[in-house]
């Protein structure tokens, strides 16, 4: 995608230091666009568990050139386990980590030592611009389901969750590739962003990818969204998801499911977007079987912004000692779900839609 017409995207090798990996730091965002260039192991775990960098696909292909950068310093098989595992640890929700280094493993376990930086370069490539193209075809396939409410009625309203863009993948993003799609068809499409409390993503991250293309949005509370279903004001919903099971269930960012609930009250379909890599084929109960991240309880009481004077300042917005709790996930059952778009295609958050799609999977 492009910043102020330059192309990105999310995650990137520096074209003459292989031994540099380079990332936006999405925690100076919107306020700033610094590129962090990690060298260590260590550093690209501290990005991931810090937030620096997240979204499930784009923690994926990071974790993988993560260990492509552990590699460099020690390609042993005891090394590269070890680093894998370290990585795998640092966020625990999306599945999309996990596989991403289970993948890297499979295939440099057959590797020689000798031959593993080069072998685990090319593997984080491969992830990454599948990541991509699978996005992109996310888009096409969610395309019509805005054209069709474009056409009926003028003009297309979609609400969205945290953030599902670009910045959350290596490009396109998976809820936000079909309203580029739309947006770049010509269709009149606006967007209602959720602030997304604790971390903001949707008022920083949402706001700002969708304010850079040019698409019309609108940020509200996280609360707001019932109020706009009941009045007429959303068309559909599209949301990313962190981790769906083999029946359909879909872990997102902490209030997806009162959207969906709320969706299912007003008859206003809720889709969900994902790349297969997304997808848990182990875990079939969402509820019971996906772990949920519990983050500090100071991204609850705490608040961090911009200052008139163009400061950077985090305040705390509850009493002194009240103390948080913070799960940064919850998990909709799929019988809330209208469907998912992947990027073989849309089905039903079912065992049998997901089957349809991935009959290898069957
Ligand atoms: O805690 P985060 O910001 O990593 O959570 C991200 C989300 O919940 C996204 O909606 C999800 O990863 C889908 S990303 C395309």
């Amino acid at each position: 995608m492009r910043i102020d017409g330059v192309p990105y995207r999310s995650v990137w090798v520096d074209s003459s230091d292989p031994g540099v990996l380079c990332l936006f730091d999405q925690t100076k965002l919107p306020w700033a666009l610094d590129i962090l260039r990690l060298t260590h192991r260590d550093q690209v775990a501290h990005a991931i568990r810090s937030m620096q960098v997240r979204g499930a696909p784009l923690i994926g292909a990071v974790a993988a050139y993560g260990l492509c950068l552990a590699l460099r310093a020690d390609a042993s098989t005891e090394a590269m386990e070890r680093d894998a595992a370290l990585l795998a640890d640092t966020r625990p929700t999306a599945i999309n980590l996990r596989w991403a280094l289970e993948r890297m493993l499979t295939r440099l376990r057959n590797t020689p030592a000798s031959e593993r930086v080069a072998v685990a370069y090319q593997e984080a490539a491969a992830i990454a611009d599948e990541d991509a193209a699978q996005n992109e075809a996310i888009g096409q396939h969610g395309l019509p389901l805005l054209r069709d409410v474009a056409t009926a009625r003028g003009r297309v309203n979609v609400l969205t969750h945290c953030n599902a863009g670009w910045l959350a993948t290596v490009d396109w993003g998976t809820a936000l590739a079909p309203i580029y799609k739309a947006h770049d068809a010509g269709l009149d499409v606006h967007v209602w962003v959720d602030e997304t409390r604790p971390r903001n993503q949707g008022a920083a991250l949402t706001a700002w990818e969708l304010g850079k293309h040019g698409v019309p949005h609108t940020v509200v509370a996280d609360n707001a969204g019932g109020h706009l279903m009941q009045h007429g004001m959303v068309d559909l919903a599209i949301v990313g998801t962190d981790r769906v099971t083999r029946t359909g269930d879909v872990a997102n960012k902490i209030g997806t499911y009162l959207k969906a609930l709320a969706a299912r009250d007003n008859d206003i379909p809720f889709w969900v977007a994902l790349p297969s890599s997304t997808i848990d084929w182990r875990v079939s109960d969402g509820i019971a079987e996906i772990p949920i991240e519990e983050r500090s309880g100071a991204e609850v009481t705490d608040v961090t912004g911009r200052l008139p004077d163009g400061q950077i300042a985090t305040v705390r917005v509850a009493a002194a000692d009240s103390p948080a709790a913070n799960p940064a996930f919850d998990v909709t059952p799929a019988r809330l779900v209208t469907g998912l778009i992947t990027e073989r295609g849309r089905c039903d958050a079912s065992a049998e839609g997901l089957r349809a799609l991935f009959p290898e999977r069957a």
